[in-house]
């Protein structure tokens, strides 16, 4: 492998969480520090790709060369996302989309005691799934989980084939928020993960480089 496999590739990214409205003031969300796409988008730089960067709110800045495109709710995401990826080579859906969002954000600041007390709430889109239905053949699509250690091995493959993906990174749920990782990297391809561990930074690299493997495989 070059020591910039990637040179020439385009590779989208999504990451951090997303925030679902319900008014102008408050959101659902999650505490996704948006750190394992960062650090996904400095190894991708590195290996020579063009990286494009869909994210939510980020605890860290991504490195200077990336291209970032904000956003807040999942349908923005997903708008974003499936306007970049036709001209991608490599996906890696590293984001936290909420999975639930209130059914009718409200309009402006709703006055405290006119909050209602309970959220009608209606599911997001897959973003995942939207990007599969639309792959071309030779397009990578790289999922990520967050999985109870216990059942992890049975979940990643289940949704590595329900979604359609080529690789899933399943993080044990311990990694969340941490400033190290853990990744049990499966392939639609091979029986048993690869095992990834260290710093967001390496393992990032370490992933990068299995998927830049994949695609010169198949060229
Ligand atoms: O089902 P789960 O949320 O664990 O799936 C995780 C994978 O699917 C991640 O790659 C995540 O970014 C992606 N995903 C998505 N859109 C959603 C939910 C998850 O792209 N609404």
């Amino acid at each position: 492998l070059s020591e910039k496999p990637l040179s020439g590739k385009r590779v989208l990214i999504t990451g951090g969480p997303t925030r679902e409205p319900i008014d102008a003031v408050r959101f659902i969300s999650n505490p996704s520090s948006g750190r394992m796409a960062v650090a996904l988008a400095r190894a991708a730089l590195l290996l020579g790709a063009e990286v494009h960067l869909v994210h939510g709110p980020l605890s860290v800045a991504p490195p200077k060369g990336v291209r970032t495109y904000p956003v807040g709710r999942a349908e923005e995401m997903l708008a974003q996302a499936r306007r970049l990826f036709p001209e991608c080579e490599i996906a890696i859906l590293a984001a936290a989309v909420c999975d639930l969002a209130p059914e009718r954000g409200l309009p402006g600041k709703t006055p405290k005691e006119d909050l209602p007390r309970e959220l009608r709430l209606r599911p997001t889109p897959d973003i995942a799934r939207e990007l599969a239905a639309i792959r071309r053949p030779g397009q990578i699509l790289v999922g990520f989980a967050l999985e109870e250690r216990e059942r992890l091995p049975e979940r990643a493959l289940k949704k590595l084939s329900e979604k359609g993906f080529d690789f899933l990174a399943a993080n044990p749920l311990e990694s969340f928020e941490a400033e190290d990782t853990e990744v049990l990297f499966f392939s639609s391809q091979r029986p048993s993960p690869q095992v990834f561990k260290g710093s967001k930074e390496r393992v990032a690299l370490d992933l990068l480089r299995e998927v830049a493997r994949a695609l010169c495989g198949q060229t």
